[in-house]
């Protein structure tokens, strides 16, 4: 309800984990990918954040998690308020007879994440997502409006704005129009829990913007990878879901985050995201997983796993990591809890 003039809105956003990586764009100011992807809603993981429009020209100002950031080295940002400002334009009660803008608008986003900036999170995603549907709900716009304006925030965004397995598709027109993201399953998977392991939650090395560039510049198994891996996973994956076969959905989700990494590897220079402490995770669940696939690890652009489990296995997954990861034994009870509460994040709606 505008207050004063000013039109204000909070809403809570989850963040999403590909299961099928987008990894390159064939269009970098639309955000347009080379590739589909698809991704499962964490709906525990969210951005909560503020949107508020504020009349008068004024700076534009953006905090998470109490720090402002420096929008002129952040420059999507305000790619996402031309755009909702041009949206607005659009709007009769906002604009003259000439569609000329007579009430102008700066805006104010104060966002708060339960999970680590920049970390190979996809904290990108929930934030922006959450912008983009703060504004949908600002500016009335329809569906497709708000997903192009969380997806030129950062494309992952537009997977965030539902929950479930949501199927973002690359399109074919040069202006984005059938680049959406959409729900492909109408029933959740409510038992499938994600369990989160942060290795190290500071800022990544590459960023996955510069990454994309370099791996589509430089990898010669970027283009085998989307023509003739990528289509067929997605149809796997949906199948899997559909079914509930968690054996199928977990070899295609390890596998296509291992071909994600090996594209980066292929790039010239190299591009590292995993550590040590992945490999580690990465033979654990070899491990816990040799009689029977019952755990799916996935990365993305950075070492942080995202591990994904049915809710009658969370258990035992739990008390393998704890056994089979080296932490001393002062950090053990705290790792035991943190552990825990990865326990209850589902990806429930
Ligand atoms: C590895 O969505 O963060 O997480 O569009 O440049 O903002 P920009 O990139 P971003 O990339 C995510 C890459 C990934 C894979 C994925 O989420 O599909």
């Amino acid at each position: 309800m505008p207050q004063n003039g000013i039109e204000s809105v909070t809403v809570r956003v989850p963040m999403n984990i590909a299961l099928v990586k987008y990894w390159g764009k064939r269009d970098e100011k639309l955000i347009l990918p080379l590739n589909d992807s698809i991704s499962l809603t964490v709906d525990k993981l969210t951005a909560e954040t503020t949107v508020r429009m504020i009349p008068g020209v004024g700076k534009n100002t953006v905090e998470i998690n109490g720090k402002q950031v420096e929008l002129n080295s952040n420059k999507r940002y305000e790619t996402v308020f031309e755009e909702a400002l041009r949206l607005q334009r659009k709007r009769k009660d906002h604009s003259d007879s000439n569609g000329n803008q007579s009430v102008f608008y700066h805006f104010e986003v104060i966002s708060k994440t339960n999970f680590p900036v920049a970390a190979g999170l996809a904290s990108s995603a929930a934030g922006f997502a959450a912008i983009a549907l703060g504004i949908q709900r600002l500016l009335n716009l329809d569906d497709v409006q708000a997903n192009r304006l969380a997806r030129i925030g950062s494309g992952s965004a537009c997977r965030s704005m539902f929950g479930g397995l949501v199927h973002w598709k690359k399109g074919e027109k040069e202006d984005g129009s059938d680049c959406v993201a959409v729900k492909t399953d109408e029933s959740n998977w409510t038992d499938l829990y994600c369990i989160i392991l942060v290795f190290n939650d500071g800022r990544k090395k590459v960023g996955s913007s510069e990454g994309m560039k370099r791996t589509r510049e430089t990898s010669t198994l970027l283009k085998y990878r989307i023509e003739s891996i990528v289509p067929k996973r997605i149809e796997q994956i949906k199948e899997a879901y559909s079914n509930r076969n968690f054996e199928t959905l977990a070899h295609v989700i390890m596998a296509d985050s291992n071909q994600f990494h090996a594209v980066c590897l292929d790039s010239v220079p190299p591009i590292r995201y995993l550590n040590d402490a992945s490999w580690q995770l990465i033979e654990i669940i070899e491990k816990f997983n040799e009689n029977e696939t019952r755990a799916a690890y996935t990365f993305d652009a950075g070492p942080n796993a995202c591990v994904i489990v049915q809710k009658k296995d969370a258990k035992s997954l739990i008390y393998s990591l704890l056994q089979s990861i080296e932490i001393p034994s002062e950090d053990l009870k705290s790792a035991e809890e943190e552990l825990k509460e990865s326990f209850e994040f589902s990806t429930e709606t």
